[in-house]
């Protein structure tokens, strides 16, 4: 790939201009900055245009803002440290301590154009805003509008992240995907560089770990939730040299992102087994995993593996600056620890009570270690279990429980909520979409992440770092589909994490969003199309009141709706306002523009209830979208989302209904949800005081999809009841802690 090319460029979008009057080009950042003042006039680069930085440490930020504008604008200004007219200038200010480390002020005047920040990040930022202010007038000039901008960062860890094992992506791509980072004021890139499906960082001392741990004798074809697994055969694998990776971080390092690397220990590490097999517990050779999920094959615990795990961390501690080195620590089956002579003898000598606390124990010893070279370690969630080493930060993946667990004990942790913020997840209609993983997460829901959860007081919210988009690669195999699956939502991403809370607006950021779509376009960047990704799709609501209101994000899109169960059409009923649905029913609404028509939404609404709540739930809590379904749609009104970190069932909920009602049965629809589990079997109890409880009838789901298809569950006969207790029996699919879905409830009329 040719890095030159893929440089970032600015935008061009043209401004209109009829008769001599300028029609003004709306300001159109993203993220949004903090506060904004725009002028009347523009600033219009020409060829004496220079870029002054006056002072040294930014000569890095005004070359390569010179880069850019000249791959957007062909126009080649110089760089200088003399003052003179028509500038672009960069200067660091001591004083301005207020604007943090990445904050700026960017101040556009007809006759100059002033970036001022208190250190080189903030210049930098500076530079990605004056990119989006750029736009070409029809006589094709270039200029910028007048306009007083301070800008900085909500949050200080805004990051994503990249699975290089499942798929091996390039570095040249590798370097794109920390360009486009940079471009929208991310400073953190999160490289998965081990685990069971292959090693991709050369370690000097052991060679194997990429001459045999780099590669695998073929890759699973298919979804792994298939009954029959199939693999194509193929050898297919790759790593980086240290010299790419020096040249990668360097390169980051450059654009203010810090690269963290991702040793996965002391599970995922099939590959790592299958180079050295002494470092694993059966002492049998394996190969490199081809099949997705997790393997069993994990570290042993003797005193040779720590060696090797600290020769190959100091390797990578040469290679990255990073203060933070992940260590992975997730998904750890703990059956050969068990099986393990020396597992259990270690376990023993040091009076642990179980391999969970074993496997802390060995989380103390890397974060001991990393330490001592004045490093700290991150992990994902599950190294809380059995304790947490004192220095540790965590990635909280499963939900934000364990986020909250540990700001509460005064850990810093960076969110990365699997229903958020996994990018592997669907986006758009499964049924258009190309395989994913599975899971839902629309750009909408992106946007409206909060990082910090609300069960955190302010002394304790302080320890959320920020959050980070995921993006891994079971179902991802080429660099398009990266892009394809990560734009637009690490677009969103990026505005919940630097710009002010109360600053966010969704329908202005899709506004902007279709300006902004033009400089990804410009890039060559395979973002999921804006129609899919939520603009055309129609959102269905019912008030209180039993008005149903259908809108879209394209003001001039028509929206066609059906009533009678059948696809809706250009031909349907056109929607011209709110109508009421007070008795209920099916809705299915389609919006359409310019001839494109976005997916069919379908909508089922019962008799408007407002009176039902959740009375108790064991280790099940509300799902996101509890509040608005107890509003819009009370027939599927209840989102349930199981976060355990054991696997222990079964699961209740219940639900007081406020008066008494005719049950007929009731549904659950699973969400397909990433590695979360699927209910199989669940049970229904009725009550009419809620304390004195019948089974009402089961829920038995053994065929059933990983889809958004609600599977109903009839009861043998209506029963009249005020309470209805739902139990979650059996699961199955991925990890057995976390299930998510909707409880419906069918009433008799
Ligand atoms: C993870 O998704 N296993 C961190």
């Amino acid at each position: 790939m040719n890095i030159g090319k893929l440089r970032l460029a600015a935008i061009t979008v043209c401004v209109i201009v009829s008769g001599c009057q300028m029609e003004r080009n709306t300001i159109s950042i993203i993220p949004q900055p903090v506060s904004m003042r725009p002028g009347q006039d523009m600033f219009v680069l020409m060829r004496k245009t220079t870029i002054l930085s006056a002072d040294k440490n930014t000569r890095n930020e005004a070359s390569q803002l010179a880069d850019s504008l000249n791959a957007a604008t062909g126009l080649h200004l110089r760089t200088t440290d003399l003052n003179s007219d028509y500038q672009i200038r960069l200067f660091l200010v001591d004083s301005m301590t207020f604007l943090g480390n990445e904050g700026y002020q960017l101040n556009a005047a007809s006759n100059a154009v002033e970036i001022r920040a208190f250190k080189p990040a903030g210049a930098f930022y500076g530079c990605q805003t004056l990119l989006q202010l750029l736009s070409k007038t029809s006589e094709g000039k270039w200029q910028i509008p007048c306009v007083e901008i301070e800008d900085y960062p909500r949050f200080r860890w805004r990051g994503m992240h990249l699975d290089v094992c499942r798929h091996f992506m390039p570095a040249g791509f590798v370097k794109k995907y920390i360009d486009l980072l940079a471009m929208h004021k991310m400073n953190t890139f999160h490289w998965h560089l081990t685990d069971d499906q292959g090693w991709r960082i050369e370690i000097k001392k052991y060679p194997k770990l990429t001459e045999i741990g780099a590669w695998r004798d073929g890759t699973q074809i298919g979804h792994n939730s298939a009954a029959k697994k199939k693999y194509d055969n193929v050898h297919y694998g790759g790593f980086y040299t240290q010299e790419q990776i020096r040249e990668i971080v360097a390169y980051a390092k450059a654009r203010h992102i810090n690269i963290v690397p991702e040793i996965e220990m002391p599970g995922h590490c099939q590959a790592a087994v299958a180079a050295y097999p002494e470092l694993g517990c059966t002492g049998k050779s394996v190969g490199v995993m081809q099949g997705w999920g997790v393997s069993e094959n994990i570290y042993n615990v003797r005193e040779e593996t720590f060696q090797f795990i600290e020769d190959v961390l100091t390797e990578v501690m040469g290679l990255f600056d990073s203060p933070f080195i992940h260590v992975g620590g997730d998904e750890v089956p703990k059956t050969q620890w068990k099986q393990d002579a020396y597992a259990q003898a270690k376990m023993k000598e040091l009076g642990l009570k179980n391999e969970e606390e074993l496997q802390s124990w060995f989380i103390h010893r890397i974060d001991t270690f990393l330490t001592k070279h004045n490093r700290r370690l991150i992990g994902w969630d599950e190294i809380l279990e059995g304790g947490l080493a004192p220095g540790a930060a965590v990635m909280s993946w499963r939900g934000e429980v364990g986020g909250i667990e540990a700001a509460k004990a005064g850990h810093d942790v960076v969110m990365t909520p699997g229903n958020y913020t996994y990018f592997d997840h669907y986006q758009a209609d499964p049924k258009t979409e190309p395989m994913a993983i599975g899971g839902f997460t629309t750009l909408e829901k992106v946007y409206h992440y909060e990082p910090v959860p609300a069960a955190l007081d302010a002394d304790k919210a302080k320890h959320i770092l920020g959050a980070q988009g995921q993006i891994w690669t079971e179902y991802i195999a080429a660099p398009q589909q990266v892009e394809y699956m990560a734009y637009p939502r690490a677009v969103a991403l990026a505005e919940v994490l630097w710009t002010p809370k109360d600053k966010k607006d969704y329908a202005d950021f899709i506004q902007r969003l279709q300006i902004h779509s033009k400089r990804l376009d410009r890039l060559n960047v395979n973002y999921c199309p804006l129609d899919k990704a939520g603009f055309l799709t129609p959102k269905i609501r019912r008030r209180k009141d039993g008005f149903v209101s259908i809108s879209c994000f394209v003001p001039s899109a028509q929206i066609y709706y059906t009533l009678d169960g059948s696809e809706p059409t250009a031909k349907s009923k056109q929607y011209a306002g709110s109508f009421p649905l007070p008795d209920g029913g099916t809705i299915q609404a389609v919006a359409v523009s310019d001839d494109k028509a976005g997916p069919v939404v379908k909508a089922n609404f019962g008799p408007c209830k407002k009176d039902w709540k959740i009375l108790a739930a064991d280790s099940t809590q509300p799902g996101e979208d509890a509040a608005n379904a107890i509003d819009d749609n009370p027939e599927t009104w209840w989102q349930t989302e199981y976060l355990e970190k054991s696997p222990a069932h079964p699961h209740t909920l219940d639900i007081d209904l406020g008066k008494t009602y005719k049950l007929k049965g009731a549904t659950y629809t699973p969400r397909p949800s990433g590695g979360n589990g699927t209910i199989k079997e669940c049970e229904f109890y009725a009550s009419p005081d809620g304390k004195t409880w019948m089974l009402a009838g089961k829920g038995l789901f053994e065929d059933i999809k990983r889809n958004l298809v609600e599977h109903p569950a009839v009861f043998e006969k209506p029963i009249e009841a005020r309470y209805l207790r739902f139990v979650s029996i059996r699961e199955i699919n991925g990890n057995p802690w976390a299930s998510v879905g909707e409880i419906g409830i069918i009433i008799e009329k």
